[in-house]
């Protein structure tokens, strides 16, 4: 019996077969513990000689069935790890990456070139008092230019008893600097500003970048040479020509709207060339001037000492123009379709 036991022991291919051989011969009504049992009734010279060798078939058995046991297990991991192998040359899945915004790419090209030309970035809170944002603008509690703003206040104001909003243009960060700093100044702060204001080409949410310099002796012929600087390294094109027109900002005194020439070309219109010539013309891209002695003042610094000049532009009318996007709401619409399809992202 015990050689037919560890035949089947060996045989035994799951788990379970092993099981019901240790049932059958180590179990309660297995037959090695029936033999166990007869040891009571045998003579001490029988138990002697029958004890040992019931016993060693007990180990024997036990040994065996747990010699196969462990057998079994290994195979079953074995086939378990050559069932899961890893196939190391399969073609990963593709994933979709993402990309930059093309509004925050534009601000970092624009923070690049003015860099180039020894501008810092500069940054003002979004939440902006009243003062900041026009009374040291030049803008006085009762100038229209106010109104022009369509400014989001809050209900409250702050410790000093000053109107809060959220701030309608980069151009507080232009007093700020001057306290903070003094003079030189040569910045550049880019920044969402907001206005309740939409329509294809206005959003509540957009951006601006101001450029502010502060020195001794600047003019106009410096901002105009800054602005024709930036604009060719933005368009990466040599033939940008400007237009600079006659304007009026409460902060600025002279003020300059400028604008940009443009060619049309297969119907769309090109940066670069036109202005008056057929097929061309002209877009305004950014408004400047010489900083109004009023505002230098305002900034804690002394007009007869120090000069210079301001300009602001939309970061988002910029991008539209180089990457030739028509409608700015789609810039905060999220749609990943809409970014891939002018080259940005999956
Ligand atoms: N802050 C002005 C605007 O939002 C732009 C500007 C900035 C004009 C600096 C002149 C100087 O329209």
């Amino acid at each position: 019996q015990l050689d037919q036991t560890l035949a089947a022991i060996a045989a035994a291919d799951t788990p379970e077969a092993v099981e019901a051989i240790r049932v059958a011969a180590l179990g309660k009504q297995g037959w090695v513990s029936a033999l166990l049992k007869t040891l009571g009734q045998m003579s001490p010279e029988e138990r002697q000689v029958q004890g040992p060798a019931i016993h060693a078939a007990r180990e024997g058995v036990t040994a065996a069935l747990a010699d196969r046991k462990a057998a079994l297990e290994s195979a079953a991991l074995e086939a378990r790890l050559v069932a899961e192998t890893v196939d190391l040359s399969l073609p990963a899945p593709e994933v979709p990456r993402g990309s930059i915004h093309p509004v925050s790419q534009v601000m970092e090209e624009l923070a690049e070139i003015f860099a180039d030309l020894g501008f810092a970035v500069a940054s003002g809170p979004e939440i902006e008092d009243d003062w900041h944002n026009f009374t040291a603008l030049n803008m006085p509690e009762t100038h229209p230019a106010r109104a022009m703003h369509d400014t989001f206040y809050f209900p409250d104001t702050d410790a000093k008893g000053r109107s809060m909003l959220l701030r309608t243009h980069t151009s507080p960060v232009q007093i700020r600097s001057m306290i903070a700093q003094g003079a030189p100044i040569r910045i550049i702060a880019p920044g969402r500003v907001y206005r309740s204001d939409s329509d294809a080409t206005h959003t509540p949410m957009f951006h601006q970048i101001e450029g502010l310099v502060i020195d001794k002796g600047i003019h106009l012929g410096h901002l105009k040479w800054t602005l024709e600087t930036f604009l060719k390294a933005f368009f990466e094109r040599d033939d940008i020509v400007l237009r600079l027109r006659p304007s009026y900002f409460p902060f600025t005194e002279p003020s300059v709207e400028v604008d940009v020439g443009y060619t049309v070309i297969n119907g769309k219109r090109v940066v670069g060339g036109g202005g008056d010539v057929e097929n061309g013309g002209w877009m305004e891209v950014l408004g400047s001037g010489m900083v109004n002695r009023k505002v230098i003042e305002f900034g804690g610094l002394d007009p007869d000492e120090w000069q210079g000049f301001a300009f602001g532009t939309g970061v988002d009318r910029l991008a539209m123009l180089k990457y030739g996007m028509d409608d700015l709401r789609a810039f905060f619409d999220g749609d990943a379709r809409w970014l891939s399809h002018y080259g940005f992202g999956a």
